[in-house]
């Protein structure tokens, strides 16, 4: 299993939703958070206006996928959140040791 932790503008996460349920993920965490980057903030556009300040708003996924659906997962989340100008995220991919559904207990795989 793998992690994939993604930072979205905040406007593609309705856009990326629905390509990860078309992709057959079943579940995600969604955060709201700030972040800067290469640029540190400075010079990107946020809903129109030069941010000025250092944090820029992100919106953070967490996604726990079959190790042989992360590779589909990153292509659709890059081709889904690019918007070509700066500020368009990161994405970084983590190996997982244990999934556990509190609910039945079931383990890994079956509880993705
Ligand atoms: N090295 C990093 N470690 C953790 N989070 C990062 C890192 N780089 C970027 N981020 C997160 O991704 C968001 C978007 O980064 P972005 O500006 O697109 O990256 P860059 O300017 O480096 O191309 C940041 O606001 C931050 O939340
Ligand atoms: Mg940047």
């Amino acid at each position: 299993m793998k992690l994939i932790i993604a930072t979205i503008k905040p406007f593609k996460l309705e856009e990326v939703r629905e390509a990860m349920t078309s992709i057959g993920v079943r579940g995600m965490m969604v955060t709201e958070i700030k972040g800067f980057g290469s640029q540190s903030g400075h010079t990107e556009i946020y809903r129109g206006a030069e941010y000025a300040v250092n944090f820029v708003p992100k919106v953070k996924l967490e996604l726990v996928v079959s190790a042989d659906m992360a590779d589909q997962v990153v292509e659709t989340i890059t081709k889904t959140a690019q918007t070509g100008k700066i500020g368009d995220g990161k994405i970084f991919v983590l190996d997982v040791q244990q999934a556990i559904r509190v609910r039945t207990g079931e383990t890994d795989a079956d509880a993705i």
